[in-house]
């Protein structure tokens, strides 16, 4: 089947599970011949492994991250979105722009000068928000804890993200369910999108 190149972000806080969820998807459409691929942000070119290095600092000049995040997402964009993007392939990309939008949002105060640095950004065709509470996000995480993991953090985040949907319309999926659950439907709503692309 065809899909005729489509771009999926999904978005959420640390724990909402969408490495999980982004991982599902792709196995799920190439199953049923959909050629799709995953990628994430931040990425590991040379500007992500930066980015991930910096996550583990104490203090970080919050401009100059949102900028080399601002940059990582144009390589992505460049080298692996839209050549994927152009073979016809659906794209999954484990966060994206509204990271950026949510995140840099709360750690510059600045969303009008956040928004404008990713202006760049393809906008994706679907971006589906996994909405949970930070403290159950947090308890899913088990890995030694960054920066941007804290729980006071991750509700202004959390708020930002659910701001950002109304306006923008994105898809907000409740994330507390179980991973069964939380994936059916993100998968109806993916086959909702797809039904009038994919042959
Ligand atoms: N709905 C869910 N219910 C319970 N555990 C989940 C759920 N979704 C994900 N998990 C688990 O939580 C952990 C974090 O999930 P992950 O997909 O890595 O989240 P994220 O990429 O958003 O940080 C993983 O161990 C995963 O198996
Ligand atoms: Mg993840």
């Amino acid at each position: 089947m065809e899909s005729g190149g489509f771009f999926i972000a999904i978005e959420g806080i640390d724990g909402s599970g969408k490495t999980t969820h982004s991982k599902k998807l792709v196995r799920w459409l190439n199953k049923h011949g959909v050629k799709s691929i995953y990628t994430k942000e931040p990425t590991n070119g040379d500007i992500g492994r930066i980015l991930r290095s910096l996550a583990r600092k104490k203090s970080v000049d919050p401009r100059v991250e949102a900028l080399l995040f601002a940059a990582d997402r144009l390589e992505h964009l460049n080298k692996v979105i839209q050549p994927y993007i152009k073979k016809e392939y659906v794209v999954i990309s484990d966060r994206y722009v509204y990271s950026s939008l949510a995140y840099q949002t709360v750690t510059t105060s600045d969303p009008e000068w956040v928004k404008e640095i990713n202006k760049f950004a393809l906008k994706p065709d679907l971006t589906i928000l996994l909405d949970l509470e930070p403290r159950i996000g947090l308890s899913r995480v088990k890995r030694n804890r960054t920066r941007f993991e804290e729980e006071s953090f991750l509700e202004k985040v959390r708020r930002e993200y659910l701001r950002l949907a109304e306006i923008d319309g994105l898809k907000i999926v409740d994330a507390s369910r179980s991973i069964g659950e939380v994936f059916q439907e993100i998968v109806r709503e993916v086959a909702k999108y797809l039904k009038n692309k994919v042959i």
